[in-house]
């Protein structure tokens, strides 16, 4: 059961459906994420698929996200993701609307809502500061930029688009401080982490630099350790 309480700064880690982070693996990854966080003190959250988000939470005490839910309640939702059952298998929070996961905003809105009165921490991406911006009004623990462009190539959106990022942290804070920001797309090392902090990201929403890294332990304490300053 996933004990760890979420805190900023925050590496998440998405293993998406990525062969390397599902089942077993996924497991493996959360085991990986438990010792950088002992390691280093850097909070670092993963989020798994559906299937897996039981096994993953009862595995060790990192906090496990879900990639998705639906603004559903109990009842006749078949095939929805049910904010609630995704609290009672331990998972400590969500994603909402990732760039390969879209929902329209009044979606977006509804599905924080419903996300909180299920006790889960909302992270909600988007891919432009002006929709940071809107949905900051929704509330959200967090919200993620990423340029849709730049995901899983390898290029930093902390130092391929700063602006992007220094530009949502302002969207953002005007709207409501409290929502932290988070950025992710292409970042792979403790530079390119260090260099998100210094445009005022509160963390990173990271993939395929860890779960296709070779070696995922070192790659995720590189992360870590550029965070640390
Ligand atoms: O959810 C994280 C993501 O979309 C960024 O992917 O592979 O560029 O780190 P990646």
């Amino acid at each position: 059961m996933s004990v760890i309480i979420v805190q900023y700064p925050l590496i998440l880690v998405n293993l998406k459906t990525y062969e390397e982070g599902m089942g077993q693996r996924a497991i493996e990854f959360a085991r990986i994420a438990e010792r950088v966080y002992e390691k280093t003190g850097i909070s670092i959250a993963v989020a798994a698929q559906a299937v897996d988000l039981g096994a993953v939470a009862d595995s060790c005490e990192t906090p496990v996200f879900a990639q998705h839910v639906d603004p559903v309640t109990y009842g006749k939702y078949t095939g929805h993701m049910l904010p609630e059952a995704v609290a009672e298998a331990g998972c400590e929070g969500t994603l909402l609307n990732h760039s390969e996961r879209q929902i329209p905003l009044n979606v977006i809105e509804a599905s924080v809502a419903r996300a909180k009165e299920a006790d889960l921490v909302t992270v909600v991406c988007v891919d432009t500061p002006d929709k940071a911006g809107l949905v900051a009004a929704f509330e959200p623990d967090a919200i993620a930029i990423e340029p849709p462009e730049l995901i899983g190539t390898g290029i930093p959106v902390s130092k391929a688009r700063p602006e992007v990022v220094s530009d949502s942290v302002e969207a953002v804070k005007k709207v409501n401080p409290k929502v932290k920001v988070l950025c992710g797309a292409g970042i792979t090392n403790g530079e390119d982490a260090r260099a998100a902090m210094k445009l005022g990201a509160e963390g990173i929403l990271v993939a395929s630099g860890v779960v296709k890294a070779e070696d995922p332990y070192k790659a995720l304490l590189d992360l870590a350790r550029g965070m640390q300053g």
